[in-house]
């Protein structure tokens, strides 16, 4: 198994798609479904958006200052994120809007996700070593036993106002 961080988290990704992709199929049947899957979603969102806020941006922001702009706004669209699935973790499956808001949050992943993998991802891998990829790999490895796994986790949180008054 790899230890490269973009590695663990492109196959994080992978997996956010797949969920996205059963959510889609999932519009049109029974209601627990669609909140089982929004369940598997919010919980793969809150742990992958811990990993990233506190070991990869902080060290890709430290490492490489050029990037400085991408990360600023990588932390703003996890924001955004986190607001909605604070929001949908508070919300029923019956609810009229519920659909509504799983498929603007997905749009938003789905943008930011591309971003990362075809935008800076490349240009980290480019300006890091292997070595340091996977050192940082491995410190997310290390933390994800930790990491929240709801977004109304007590450091989910923390993390979600840390964002707005930092
Ligand atoms: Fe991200
Ligand atoms: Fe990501």
């Amino acid at each position: 198994m790899s230890t490269d961080a973009i590695v663990l988290l492109k196959e994080d990704h992978k997996e956010m798609r797949r969920l996205f992709k059963e959510f889609a199929k999932a519009e049109e049947g029974p209601a627990s479904k669609r909140q089982q899957l929004v369940n598997q979603i919010l919980e793969a969102l809150t742990v992958h958006t811990y990993l990233e806020n506190e070991v990869m941006y902080p060290e890709v922001r430290k490492l490489l200052p050029d990037l400085e702009d991408d990360i600023l706004e990588s932390y703003e669209e996890h924001h955004v994120a986190d607001l909605l699935c604070a929001e949908l973790a508070a919300m029923d499956a019956s609810d009229e809007r519920f659909v509504a808001k799983t498929t603007v949050l997905i749009e938003n992943v789905e943008h930011h996700v591309e971003e990362e993998e075809q935008e800076w991802f490349p240009k980290v891998r480019e300006a890091l070593g292997r070595n340091q990829l996977q050192e940082i790999g491995e410190r997310m490895i290390a933390m994800r036993k930790d990491a929240p796994r709801t977004p109304t986790a007590p450091k989910a949180i923390k993390k979600a106002v840390d964002a707005v008054t930092a």
